[in-house]
């Protein structure tokens, strides 16, 4: 017995990164993946690499910037799986601008709307639409994904801090309000993870990811896979008691930020 087998999963921003390393690990371990992502071309890759190694996957174009858009996903997905047993929430689009932390600064600067769009509302739209599906499932899960930054620490980006803080509290809401009729809610809160989002392929980390590199205990970035392995356990039954919970996959990250080499 694989450890999703038969399961329904939808997940976003699977294209690419973390959210494609899930879709390729739940499919692996059985799991029936609809792979929902902005990027058509890369979704279409990554579901026929599932294929080709006999799983199933689907493809849905979807902006998660758009509340409708998350919600009609959502109904697309229940129809293509006959069902929804696990919603992964995956996206957040980051903001590409910055200004200094002083100052008059847009909305525009930061990146505001896009940010919390596709990081927060699409985390609310897309789990309050498919809380009828996921418990008529029995064992219903939502997961998604935080970051350290926001859930853990201030960061340089405030849309993406108040997003990704959000995203616990929303989480948390979720275990509470949605226990009782079978579903589960838990996020995960990763380090630096090394995706196309630090660098191209072939291509040297950005300064920020090598000095979160430089900050790390373990020394290094997690890998995409890495954190594909938490998900499956907190999408599996193996986690059937864990609910309301922000997890870090962080390498030492937030309890070793090198203190010392500040004070010393
Ligand atoms: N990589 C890290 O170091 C790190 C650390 C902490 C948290 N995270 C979080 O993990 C999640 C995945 O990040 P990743 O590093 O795998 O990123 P990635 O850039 O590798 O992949 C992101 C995917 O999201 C898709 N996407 C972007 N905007 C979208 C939109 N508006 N609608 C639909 N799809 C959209 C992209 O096409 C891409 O396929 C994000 O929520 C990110 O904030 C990443």
């Amino acid at each position: 017995m694989r450890r999703l087998d038969q399961k329904r999963v939808l997940i976003t921003g699977a294209a690419s990164g973390i959210g494609a390393a899930s879709a390729r690990c739940f499919a692996a371990e059985g799991a029936r993946v609809v792979i929902a992502d902005i990027n058509e071309d890369l979704g279409a890759e990554i579901v026929r690499e599932i294929q080709a190694a006999s799983g199933e996957a689907h493809f849905l174009q979807a902006d998660m910037t758009d509340r409708e858009a998350c919600r009609r996903m959502v109904r697309d997905a229940v129809a293509c799986l006959g069902g929804l047993d696990v919603l992964f929430n995956n996206v957040t689009a980051m903001s590409t601008t910055r200004r200094p932390s002083s100052g008059d600064i847009s909305d525009e600067d930061v990146g505001w709307n896009a940010t919390l769009a596709s990081g927060l509302d699409a985390v609310w739209a897309a789990s309050m639409t498919a809380v009828p599906y996921l418990a008529e499932s029995g064992k219903g899960v939502i997961l998604s994904t935080g970051s350290v930054a926001g859930a853990r620490f201030a960061y340089s980006s405030p849309g993406y801090s108040a997003a990704k803080a959000g995203v616990v509290g929303l989480t948390r809401w979720l275990a509470k309000n949605l226990g009782p009729r079978g579903i589960r809610a838990n996020c995960m809160i990763p380090g630096l993870i090394d995706t196309p989002r630090w660098h191209r392929p072939g291509q040297p980390y950005t300064p920020t990811a090598r000095n979160w590199v430089k900050m790390t205990p373990l020394g290094r970035a997690g890998t995409a896979e890495e954190v594909a392995k938490l998900a499956l356990f907190l999408a599996s039954d193996e986690s059937s008691f864990i609910t309301g919970q922000d997890i870090a996959i962080d390498g030492g990250f937030c309890v070793g930020m090198r203190f010392e080499e500040v004070v010393t």
